[in-house]
């Protein structure tokens, strides 16, 4: 199973109906949502909300967040990370997932305040140091006139691509690509779980605890099975992933 480490009774989201069954405050500035409804979000802490300090891509951001903001929100409307997606919003789709100290989580399911002196991956990080200053605006293309999109930002050149992005292009492991961000970080925690040992439902019982697990079909499909795509890219996704794996 794709294994975020949250489960939905941990989540608080950012559900409007959530702040409202409390106490009104859906409606109240620095609500859940507030920036994408043009609200002020508080730059200080009061009784709603704490200073955190989140390392996000290898970079410290200090910020201050609702207490009810799940980490998806607070990436997207107040970091301006759009890579990971909100799908399902109920931690069942995985298009929102993420790294957090390296284990895949379902973002949309964490309260960011729980999320303080956290290391941080999006997909935007898995290019490396220098992804957030590799993207470039819709008007520029790459130096071979081609356009390359992995997780809906243009890149000039794949010289900093994951090398699981590059296999996602040359795979051609997505249609929309609303999935794609999830994927990649799914599987970047997928092969990284797989190399300590840990088993999935698939894996044979007779295998050996603790040492690297060999990551066939089955096994990425298993461990990869929380990342829906309703584009239907499952078989190039897994051909994807045992490219990287080889
Ligand atoms: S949006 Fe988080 S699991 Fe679907
Ligand atoms: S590529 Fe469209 S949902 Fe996966």
């Amino acid at each position: 199973m794709g294994s975020p480490r949250n489960s939905p009774k941990n989540s608080l989201s950012g559900n409007p109906t959530y702040g409202s069954a409390v106490d009104g405050a859906a409606s109240r500035p620095g609500s859940p949502g507030a920036a994408t409804r043009g609200e002020r979000i508080p730059s200080s802490p009061d009784r709603h909300h704490s200073e955190v300090t989140l390392r996000v891509n290898g970079r410290p951001r200090t910020l201050v967040v609702d207490h009810r903001s799940v980490l998806l929100d607070v990436l997207r409307e107040q970091l301006g990370l759009t890579g990971a997606k909100k799908g399902c919003d109920h931690g069942q789709c995985g298009a929102c997932t993420v790294l957090v100290d390296g284990r895949r989580v379902n973002s949309c399911l964490l309260p960011a305040v729980a999320q303080d002196g956290y290391d941080i991956t999006t997909v935007e990080g898995l290019a490396g140091d220098d992804g957030e200053e590799r993207a470039v605006d819709g008007e520029e293309r790459a130096a071979d006139g081609e356009v390359r999109t992995v997780d809906g930002q243009e890149r000039a050149a794949d010289g900093g691509l994951h090398p699981l992005q590059r296999a996602f292009i040359d795979r051609d492991a997505f249609q929309c690509g609303y999935c794609t961000p999830g994927q990649l970080c799914s599987a970047v925690g997928a092969i990284a779980e797989a190399e300590a040992g840990h088993p999935s439902h698939v894996t044979d019982p007779a295998t050996p605890s603790g040492q690297p697990m060999p990551l066939g079909p089955d096994e990425i499909r298993e461990r990869l099975s929380g990342n829906l795509c309703r584009c239907g890219a499952y078989a190039h996704i897994v051909r994807a992933v045992e490219d990287v794996i080889r």
